[in-house]
């Protein structure tokens, strides 16, 4: 599409059936499905989740036409392809908090659906790819990873990504240059790492598919606050996925997605000349 008449604006373009199915397609493609749960564990969670499921319907009398409209929904989220975004807005959050319960380093949150590895690298200190005139507040975000013990690690890795000031990720919106605020940064010697991004906006998950159905229907928001995606880890210690969010923002007391957690909070300060803000944010990387 190179003419002015067939252009689309990412807003026209980015709808749930494009995002959700770029999300499935990741995640096929990204992550091992081997699927090597014991019998014994397979009746046992299965059970329990259709005794939970059973135990709603006798609860509420659930209906048939009820039943019949769970149905259908179920059909269109595949269909959709949101099953991603479907899961790690409403499930991910409980698995996120019982894999990282015992970590004592920098608290863990979901990952959501709009990873991609093989973001471009970087050293230490670098700028995000980002288009002309990249919309947003210009952020420069640095800090350092140490150990639990406190001793800086050298030439970790600090992969981040983030959605633009409308709210879309590259990769999953169309129309957004592949590795757009996108990166992997690697700490010198003394840890320390410095990115020059721009400030994400707060998004809203799409609305115009199964999910935002359901939202709708249930009559609750599709907001998450605005927040940065971050993968950071070394030789010899537990990777941490991560976010970090901004204060002030009005849905950090109301995530959908119930992945906001005080010590996540971010605390930017507006830089000398006014243009932007410094932000500052240390990881602290459990051992292996
Ligand atoms: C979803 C999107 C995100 O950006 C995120 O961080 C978590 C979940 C989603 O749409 O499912
Ligand atoms: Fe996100």
């Amino acid at each position: 599409m190179t003419t002015v008449e067939n252009a689309t604006t990412v807003e026209d373009t980015a709808t749930a059936a494009a995002t959700g199915a770029s999300a499935t397609e990741r995640f096929r493609t990204d992550k091992t499905l081997a699927a090597d749960t014991p019998p014994e564990r397979v009746s046992l969670l299965a059970r329990e989740v259709l005794e939970a499921v059973h135990a709603t319907i006798r609860k509420h009398d659930v209906t048939y036409a009820e039943y019949d409209a769970l149905k259908a929904w179920l059909i269109q989220v595949g269909v959709d392809g949101e099953w991603p975004l479907f899961l790690d807005v409403f499930v991910e959050h409980v698995v996120e908090e019982v894999a990282n319960a015992r970590r004592e380093g920098s608290k863990g949150t979901i990952e959501g659906p709009f990873y991609a590895p093989g973001a471009p690298e970087f050293g230490a200190e670098g700028t995000l790819p980002m288009r002309d005139g990249e919309p947003g507040t210009p952020m420069t975000f640095h800090g350092q990873v140490r150990s639990v013990a406190g001793v800086p690690i050298a030439r970790s890795t600090v992969d981040i990504w983030h959605c633009d000031d409308e709210g879309f990720y590259a990769q999953f919106a169309p129309g957004i240059p592949e590795w757009n605020l996108r990166g992997r940064f690697t700490t010198d010697d003394e840890g320390r790492f410095t990115i020059h991004t721009i400030q994400p906006a707060p998004y809203q998950i799409p609305t115009d598919g199964s999910t935002g159905a359901l939202i709708r229907a249930a009559d609750w928001h599709a907001w998450r606050p605005a927040h940065l995606h971050l993968k950071v880890s070394a030789p010899e210690h537990m990777l941490i996925t991560t976010q970090l969010y901004f204060p002030g923002d009005p849905h950090n007391d109301d995530d959908i997605a119930a992945a906001v957690k005080p010590e996540l909070m971010l605390d930017p300060r507006p830089t000398a000349d006014g243009t932007g803000v410094d932000v500052e944010y240390d990881f602290v990387l459990d051992p292996a």
